[in-house]
């Protein structure tokens, strides 16, 4: 059910901060066990979810493999990806799709694509009826997807399933501050007891006790100026966690996808891979193709490739964008197999069967994060992570397409299992001790808040972005190190709201990205920099380790 912090109360058995995939997966594989609250600090829908296009990577062809997948995701994770992590996603691919079609997400089927008067919601007697497409960097069709817009319909799936189910609650409006955590007893381990949340109908910070937290809350990529993120994607488990004592890793590697729609009114719209995986290319102002000058897969080669070679073409030009061009295809095959991305350029005055499609790259994905095993536990006891706000190991330098939807949900099925198997056995702390607001004022300078959130993300665009120098990233070091104590000192003395809890923490996984961006002597997947064009031999992960509590 959907609730008030109000109606709810200050205690359960499992809080799960985010509503996005990977928290609404967890909530239903758990809920079993125990009660379940979901916390999201706007809109239950408004995370990286909800906007997913692509689809979700998964062995369901007979003519492919979990080794050809596996094999894939290493390529282009340029030799960071921690095997095993690997092998074990893949290996649960087809059972998150098998359990997604369950739920009843209508996912694409060959039959709608050649039937299109048969709509989506066809039964699926088999998995091998479901339509695959094809995106960058993978060596066979293997995307499923519901045509393009797979991140509503799991979403809304999942989100009516968490609705039903008596055991969850919903909770909208509640933006998490930080975690609360205590010292073990029987350990030198931190253990995770509960949450400060922010109740922003009533604007005071409440105490949660729960006997295990995760974090669902998604990436990161607000940091930079342009994203294809929803605005919520400021790193607030990442930056939560790293207060709490958990280590992060491979913050330098943030994903640029290669097109995003260029147009003044269309804020953070992306034009999915998908379709050049169906045939779309892309051309220069003057209608020259040039990826092939990059890398034989041209199109197709994996993003961090791709991006740089806009980026690079865009900056010999000097032109504002480049273009993806599918109007050679049928006009019916375009509106079928992309119908909301025809009718979004339509409402932006651009025909994609006829005309070709302004883009440039913009910050996409966090492949760095909270550093977690394969059932999503951290460094602080009963503390888990999952999807996006995670470092798993599984996309190493360089995420693959598809890949991190299925990332969401075989984690979270991962740590469902594991939480029930230690839920009798978990106690509750329920005497945690309240927020304190008596030192604080309410802020009559917002446009502290504003602005700081501005040069963060500008500084970031320009010197920490698709390529950098050391002299850039010391730069924007300098930056942020100025900014984070003026943060820090307008934190302390204000009341917390949404936006000031935000800067906070994007300040802090900022300084996160350009520290590990810079420990980084080498150029490798994402980190590309002028300093150090070559590969290292034997590399490793940037780990990250918090100061002590
Ligand atoms: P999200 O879906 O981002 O959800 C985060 C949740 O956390 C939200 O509910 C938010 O409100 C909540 N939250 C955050 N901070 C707080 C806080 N402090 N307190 C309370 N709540 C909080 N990946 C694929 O595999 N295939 C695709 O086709 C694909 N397409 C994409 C298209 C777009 C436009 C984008 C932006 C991403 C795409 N991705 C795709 C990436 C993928 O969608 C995301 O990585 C994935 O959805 C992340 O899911 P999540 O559950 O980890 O987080
Ligand atoms: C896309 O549809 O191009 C995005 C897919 C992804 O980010 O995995």
């Amino acid at each position: 059910m959907t609730a008030t912090l109000a109606e709810h109360g200050n205690i359960t058995d499992i809080l799960i901060i985010g509503s996005g995939a990977a928290g609404l997966t967890l909530a239903l594989r758990v809920a079993d066990a125990g009660r379940v609250t979901v916390l999201s600090k706007g809109d239950l829908r408004e995370g990286a979810t909800f906007y997913a296009q692509g689809g979700i990577a998964a062995v369901l062809d007979e003519a492919d493999s979990v080794d050809a997948h596996v094999a894939d995701t290493l390529t282009a994770g340029v030799g960071l990806c921690h095997k095993e992590i690997v092998e074990h996603m893949v290996a649960n691919s087809a059972g998150a799709v098998s359990w997604l079609v369950n739920q009843g997400v209508p996912f694409t089927t060959q039959d709608a694509l050649q039937n299109p008067a048969r709509n989506n919601n066809t039964p699926l007697s088999e998995l091998s009826s479901l339509h695959l497409t094809q995106e960058g960097g993978h060596s066979h069709r293997r995307i499923i997807h519901a045509t393009d817009a797979t991140g509503k319909a799991v979403f809304e799936t999942l989100q009516r399933r968490a609705v039903e189910h008596p055991n969850i609650t919903l909770l909208e409006g509640c933006t998490a501050v930080d975690l609360i955590t205590r010292p073990e007893t029987e350990s030198d381990q931190r253990r995770c007891i509960g949450v400060y949340v922010l109740n922003q109908a009533t604007r005071k910070v409440e105490a949660i006790s729960a006997r295990f937290v995760a974090l669902a809350t998604g990436g990161a990529s607000k940091a930079y100026l342009y994203t294809t993120n929803p605005d919520g994607a400021s790193g607030d488990g990442i930056a939560m966690a790293w207060r709490a004592g958990c280590r992060v890793a491979n913050m330098e590697f943030n994903q640029f996808h290669p097109t995003c729609l260029y147009h003044p009114h269309a804020k953070s719209f992306l034009i999915t891979e998908a379709l050049r995986g169906e045939g779309a290319w892309l051309e220069l102002p003057d209608g020259t193709r040039f990826m092939a000058q990059f890398d034989a897969r041209g199109e197709l080669a994996p993003r961090d490739i791709v991006a740089r070679a806009i980026d690079h073409e865009m900056k010999r030009l000097g032109c504002d964008c480049v273009y993806l061009n599918i109007a050679h295809k049928p006009a019916d095959f375009v509106r079928e197999h992309f119908p909301t991305i025809y009718q979004r350029c339509l409402e932006f005055g651009i025909d994609i069967t006829r005309e070709r499609i302004p883009v440039v790259p913009a910050a996409h994905y966090t492949c760095g994060g909270v550093m977690i095993n394969a059932q999503g536990e951290t460094d602080v006891a009963n503390l888990y992570a999952i999807g996006e706000t995670s470092f798993s190991g599984l996309h190493g330098a360089n995420r693959m397409a598809s890949n991190s939807l299925l990332e969401c949900f075989v984690v979270a099925f991962g740590a469902a299992e594991h939480i029930a198997g230690r839920i009798a056995s978990t106690d509750l702390v329920d005497n945690i001790r309240p927020w304190d607001e008596s030192q604080v004022t309410d802020s009559d300078d917002e446009v502290l808040v504003s602005h700081d959130w501005d040069e963060i993300r500008r500084f970031m665009w320009d010197f920490v972005g698709i390529v950098r120098t050391t002299a850039r990233l010391e730069r924007a070091e300098r930056r942020i190190r100025l900014l984070r104590d003026e943060i820090r000192d307008y934190y302390i003395r204000h009341r917390v709201t949404n936006d000031n809890l935000e800067l906070r923490n994007l300040a802090l996984v900022a300084e996160l990205i350009i520290s590990s961006a810079l420990q980084r002597k080498e150029s490798r997947g994402l980190h590309y920099t002028l300093d150090y064009p070559e590969q290292i031999v034997n590399p490793g992960d940037t780990i990250l380790i918090p100061p002590p509590h």
